[in-house]
């Protein structure tokens, strides 16, 4: 990967308040600017409480996830166990973290040709346009699968706050995948087992105000090459878009609520019955925005294709729409095909 600068520092020594003064590789005239207007669409919203005690009965909340995933892809979970001051102390470390000097941050830099560790999202030509905003990418599980070197020793409390908030939202993401599994006519632990002690990966976001919000990106359209995504909002400002439609949702998130997406790999596995939706984050002219996603992918010895109970049971003779392949080319053919901005499609 080609290094680029740091988004934070550019913005906040340009203070980029004229055109002139973002440099040309931010400025994405090729992105569809129009949102819809249609600002009273919300996607659907799943209260985990109910959904817990519907997991003995047929109730509506099983039914609500169920046409959630098949008809949005995208829904926002309140009541999801998390406690509040988990949430708030994740918030404060975050914002502790990205305050220090760019020199401090660089402590955690990016290890060559990774996205683990701070820094921006993969660059791979000196022609490609780069988004406005920074990261810090950690992969929290399996256990295994830390590299110490790169998680953050500032502020001091980060490690530990990482690791609770881990182990929660593994929590509240096994009790989602039971759910689904339910809802797809799977055996109930079917997605468990293919997810225990699978991949699990945090990228927190920082993305700077710009003068000139709507010629640059923060995150360019993309779906989650993933399994199930769980993303917190850090501060109160707002920028994730969906397309449903052929066109750009804002989306008002709940304060305190996940917005939970499906990604690519639950999408193979439904056989495409739940879809993974092309989405993006825009930046605000003022203000900076944080935000924390959180993905979750299946155990490398899982294969990576439609579930063969979902071709035989009560949809008989449905052909496979996806191929199936190890977890492991899945992984380097995505690598590959992300770059074509092509996803899930193998
Ligand atoms: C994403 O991770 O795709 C969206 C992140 C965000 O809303 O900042
Ligand atoms: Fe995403």
């Amino acid at each position: 990967s080609l290094p680029v600068p740091n988004v934070q520092q550019l913005a906040s020594s340009s203070n980029a308040t004229s055109l002139e003064e973002v440099p040309t590789r931010y400025i994405r005239p090729e992105l569809d600017r129009v949102s819809s207007d249609d600002h009273c669409v919300s996607i659907p919203v799943i209260d985990m409480s109910k959904l817990v005690s519907d997991s003995h009965a047929d109730g509506d909340e099983l039914a609500k996830l169920h046409s959630a995933c098949r008809d949005w892809g995208f829904f926002q979970v309140i009541n999801h166990g998390v406690a509040n001051t988990m949430m708030m102390k994740m918030n404060a470390d975050i914002q502790e973290f990205f305050n220090q000097s760019l020199h401090e941050k660089m402590e955690c830099a990016q290890l060559p040709n990774t996205i683990e560790g701070y820094g921006q999202a993969f660059v791979v030509s000196e022609e490609q346009k780069l988004d406005w905003g920074d990261m810090l990418f950690i992969i929290a599980r399996p256990l295994d699968g830390r590299n110490m070197n790169i998680w953050p020793k500032v502020p001091s409390s980060f490690r530990a706050t990482l690791d609770q908030y881990s182990t929660e939202l593994e929590k509240l993401t096994s009790s989602l995948l039971s759910s689904m599994a339910r809802n797809l006519g799977l055996e109930p632990g079917k997605l468990l087992s293919l997810f225990k002690e699978g991949m699990q990966g945090m990228r927190m976001n920082y993305y700077p105000p710009c003068k000139q919000a709507t010629k640059v990106i923060g995150l360019a359209p993309h779906s989650d090459a993933t399994g199930l995504t769980l993303l917190a909002q850090v501060n109160e400002v707002q920028g994730l878009q969906i397309k449903r439609d052929g066109k750009w949702i804002p989306i008002d998130p709940i304060p305190g609520a996940f917005i939970v997406n499906v990604g690519d790999i639950i999408e193979i596995m439904s056989n495409g019955e739940y879809k993974s939706i092309e989405h993006r984050a825009v930046v605000n002219p003022e203000k900076e925005r944080l935000s924390i996603a959180t993905f979750h992918s299946p155990n490398f010895s899982a294969t990576i294709g439609p579930l063969s109970n979902l071709l035989t049971k009560d949809k008989k003779g449905q052909a496979p729409n996806y191929k199936s392949i190890s977890h492991e080319d899945y992984l380097k053919l995505g690598a590959k095909i992300k770059l074509d901005g092509k996803g899930k499609g193998l």
